[in-house]
């Protein structure tokens, strides 16, 4: 059932724009500038009432909250906190009533994203989940599920569950935008028409493949790599670098593209790839400044940015270009780019792409 891909990571990644469809389908429109999620039975009072949101959950559904924070403290003007599962309980948690708190777990297995929600729900504080497994345990003790629409995702590098659990942070942050009054019906409109226009700027990603072969050839052997990204994109260069680590077996630190001078400067040599996500955006001339230092210092990079951006091809040994997106979007786009990396390095290597070692689909121990 790979259909003719030579591994079910690589179908999923191509299977990424049909199921930001599926997962859209039925709940956005764009003429009214509307997010309807009856499921999580949010309503007016309800939304304004809420004093914080705490997102739980481990490894790339942690990544997913982490961009969810940056669209629904942007739009919806709620204090958003995100949490690993596994530290959440661990610490004396302060939550109210009016605190929601969103395990985020594709398979709705985890064994710690359930105790950390179990948890929560015991200080008094709602619950809700994004997961892409119907029945699964924690979409069944949750308040309220918004499911997602990827379909049963094989590899264990999770891929496809990734952007879709983006687009429902997307369509969360809307609605709540809206519900409370932050957001206007016609910026909700052009958000909408962001998420909508995702599905065909993916599809232009996976048109060509030849960045992510020269990239293989070119870095197979690094020990190391490092991901900068800044704002939404940080998120990103720390899921970039798990998808590398888990199944090529390259050890790979993601890192605010700021930090970098604070510590990570101190590896920058000409054996370091760096993989530089500067996408223009509001902190696009910042990012790009650290190309320049990691040059400066002999570093190789990898610079994911926009169309037409000529001032990469200066400092970069290779350059994949993303299509024009709107701020919101762009991480559900540049996020391809790096699991192509992952997946052409590893397929170079010959690594178990699919079954790395030690790694299992679901980790339901703690
Ligand atoms: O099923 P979940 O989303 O709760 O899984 C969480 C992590 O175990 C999972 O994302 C893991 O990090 C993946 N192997 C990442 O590719």
């Amino acid at each position: 059932e790979k259909q003719g891909y030579k591994h079910f990571m690589l179908k999923e990644i191509f299977e990424q724009p049909a199921r930001i469809i599926d997962t859209l389908r039925g709940r956005v429109s764009v003429e009214r500038g509307e997010v309807n999620l009856p499921e999580l039975a949010l309503d007016e009072d309800a939304v304004k009432a809420i004093d914080k949101i705490v997102f739980v959950a481990c490894g790339t559904s942690f990544f997913a909250a982490q961009v969810g924070r940056y669209m629904i403290e942007q739009h919806a003007r709620i204090p958003v906190e995100v949490e690993l599962a596994s530290e959440f309980r661990y610490r004396d948690p302060i939550v109210s009533a009016n605190t929601v708190v969103i395990g985020v777990s594709q398979s709705g297995e985890t064994a710690d994203t359930l105790a950390a929600l179990r948890e929560a729900r015991a200080l008094g504080a709602r619950t809700l989940c994004v997961c892409n497994v119907i029945e699964s345990t924690i979409a069944r003790e949750s308040d309220g599920v918004l499911y997602t629409h990827a379909g049963p995702e094989i590899g264990v590098a999770s891929t496809k569950a990734f952007t879709t659990q983006l687009a429902a942070m997307g369509m969360l942050a809307i609605c709540l935008g809206r519900l409370r009054g932050t957001l206007a019906t016609e910026d909700a409109r052009k958000l909408i028409e962001a998420l909508r226009e995702v599905p065909a700027e993916m599809e232009v990603m996976l048109r060509d493949m030849t960045p992510y072969e020269a990239i293989a050839r070119q870095f197979s052997k690094a020990h190391s790599f490092l991901y900068l990204g800044r704002g939404n994109q940080f998120p990103i260069a720390a899921e970039g670098a798990l998808k590398l680590k888990e199944i090529s077996y390259i050890h790979a630190e993601g890192y605010a593209a700021g930090e970098m001078k604070h510590g990570p400067i101190a590896l920058i040599d000409k054996q370091l790839p760096v993989v530089v996500l500067c996408p223009k955006n509001r902190v696009y001339e910042k990012t790009a400044s650290n190309l320049e230092e990691v040059r400066a210092r002999g570093g190789r990079i990898i610079a994911i940015g926009n169309e037409g951006d000529e001032r990469l091809d200066q400092f970069a040994d290779v350059v994949i270009r993303l299509p024009e997106a709107a701020e919101f979007v762009q991480p559900l786009i540049s996020v391809v780019a790096v699991q192509l990396i992952a997946y052409h390095i590893a397929d170079f290597k010959g690594t178990d792409v699919d079954q790395p070692r030690n790694l299992a689909k679901s980790v339901t121990v703690e």
